[in-house]
């Protein structure tokens, strides 16, 4: 099998007022589909900008990254845009929806980018927003949804394009326990159904959902195994998602 993910000694430097940073200092990694990893490691060590390169938003400075089978620093920005829309689902902190924008509208919008035929974008955002519970929320705008249901909108988008690899850098970050547990019960699902999901968090807790850990430090990968103690997500906690996904 093909790997999904696979990474060569990756270095990311950044310049700033004429100063050389090294925010990666040779990262290797290889993902299979069907995996479920998390990111853990200190502020400033790297995993957003790993996350940025997996999810090409951005460029390693050398060092070599497969997506897919697919080299992606062969790619011009065009060609770059039509992978990442196909293949990644993105899952941020900030949820970063569209803020005067229904949830419906939300949705459809990464369908628009994909090229999808106006009825059928309707008809398959309507069903993601179904699929995360917020089917009665079609029309709410983000500032008139809670956090977790705000959160629950962008795994609606991510997931609308049924992406192979989606990334999450701290998805639960803003939110309570309660929202928080929801949201980790639809990605164990997404996981379930075949989605490779690549995590970043900063709370144990939320880490063991994962089915391995990888940690990092100072651009390094400083420690990488199987979570041996993967907990099954509580039943109380996953019964309300679970609902949703019926
Ligand atoms: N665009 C940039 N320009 C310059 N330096 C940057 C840039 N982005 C990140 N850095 C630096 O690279 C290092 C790694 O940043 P990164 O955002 O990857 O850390 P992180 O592990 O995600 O931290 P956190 O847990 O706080 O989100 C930091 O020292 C940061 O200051
Ligand atoms: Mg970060």
């Amino acid at each position: 099998m093909e790997a999904l993910i696979r990474m060569e000694s990756v270095v990311k430097v950044y310049f700033i007022g004429g100063q050389e940073f090294q925010a990666l200092r040779g990262v290797s990694l290889t993902v299979e589909p069907g995996e479920y990893v998390a990111i853990m490691g200190p502020s400033g060590s790297g995993k957003s900008t790993m996350m940025n390169i997996l999810g090409c938003l951005d460029k390693p400075t050398s060092g070599r990254y497969w997506l897919d089978g697919v080299e992606v620093s062969t790619l011009d920005d065009d060609q770059l845009a039509v992978l990442r829309n196909q293949k990644i689902g993105f899952v941020f902190q900030s949820f970063n929806l569209l803020p005067r924008t229904s949830a419906l509208e939300n949705v459809e919008l990464a369908l628009l980018y994909a090229g999808v035929r106006q009825q059928e974008r309707r008809r398959r955002a309507i069903e993601a927003l179904e699929q995360v519970g917020l089917g009665d929320r079609l029309q709410h705008r983000p500032n008139e949804l809670s956090g977790g249901q705000q959160q629950r909108v962008a795994i609606a988008r991510a997931l609308v394009n049924h992406p192979r690899l989606v990334l999450a850098d701290e998805p639960t970050g803003a939110l309570d326990s309660q929202s928080s547990e929801e949201i980790l019960a639809l990605f164990q699902t997404m996981n379930d159904a075949g989605h490779t999901v690549v995590m970043v968090t900063h709370e144990p807790d939320v880490a063991q959902h994962a089915k391995r850990i990888i940690r990092f430090q100072d651009g390094h990968i400083v420690q990488d195994h199987l979570n041996e103690q993967r907990r099954a997500a509580p039943a109380a906690a996953l019964g309300g998602a679970r609902h949703a996904l019926d």
